[in-house]
């Protein structure tokens, strides 16, 4: 049975000076989950913002926070991001020595635990923590910057992601260069959760329901039907 295919916009690619309304905009557009970058300008060349931002945000929406955490170390922040509103936590499987213990951490705080791949990351980084895992993200860019080119080869690499989740109640994420030529592809080969930045964001918010059902629908059409 598919899992259902859910739209995470992505907010790093919204216009930070309004970032309450952006995220209420989107929420109204049809958005399943917000997708909150959060880069530390070390593991990631780019800086952007962090839970005291995140926090003042939690008002404006109901909608699931998906906090996917860019930053080396993660461990010392996660408490900090839990208080904040995340629902789920991801931490990158390069960020750090000691995954399984991020991942227990994020559990233990009662989140959603999540782990991304860099492009270079090969979907074995998972093998041994799979158990632990309510999310894997597939960065199908280098994570740092919105606005990238789609990695074809990342294909694959969610093939071999599904196959190692065999079925279990684990969402497979992606995260880069979605449109809805991307999202048909990757839905295809088994990913149900699209995190989407510059597809989304941009112009005016009269248009984000057309951009994330656009995505919807090419994502549902790759599976023979909108889901
Ligand atoms: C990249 C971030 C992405 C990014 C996606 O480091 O993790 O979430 O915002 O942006 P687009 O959809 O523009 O590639
Ligand atoms: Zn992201």
């Amino acid at each position: 049975m598919d899992r259902p295919i859910l739209v995470a916009p992505s907010v790093l690619a919204a216009d930070f000076s309004r970032l309450g309304d952006e995220i209420e905009a989107v929420d109204q557009a049809g958005a399943d989950w917000i997708h909150l970058d959060v880069m530390d300008g070390h593991f990631v060349p780019n800086i952007s913002f962090g839970a005291p931002v995140i926090a003042h945000l939690r008002g404006r929406t109901k909608k699931p926070f998906d906090v996917h955490l860019m930053i080396a170390p993660a461990d010392p922040f996660l408490e900090a991001f839990a208080a904040a509103g995340a629902d789920a936590i991801s931490v990158h499987a390069e960020a750090g020595p000691h995954l399984d213990r991020s991942l227990q951490a994020i559990r233990a705080l009662g989140k959603r635990a999540g782990v991304a791949l860099n492009p270079a990351t090969p979907a074995s980084a998972i093998a041994n923590v799979v158990d632990r895992l309510d999310q894997v993200i597939v960065m199908t860019v280098n994570p740092g910057f919105g606005g990238q080119s789609f990695i074809p080869a990342m294909l694959e690499k969610i093939r071999d992601v599904r196959t190692m989740i065999a079925g279990r109640d684990i969402d497979i994420t992606v995260d880069g260069g979605i449109n809805t030529e991307t999202a048909a592809k990757v839905v295809a080969a088994g990913a149900n959760v699209l995190v989407a930045g510059s597809s989304v964001f941009g112009g005016s918010a009269q248009g984000y329901p057309a951009k994330i059902e656009a995505i919807c629908r090419a994502a549902g059409a790759s599976r023979g039907g909108w889901a």
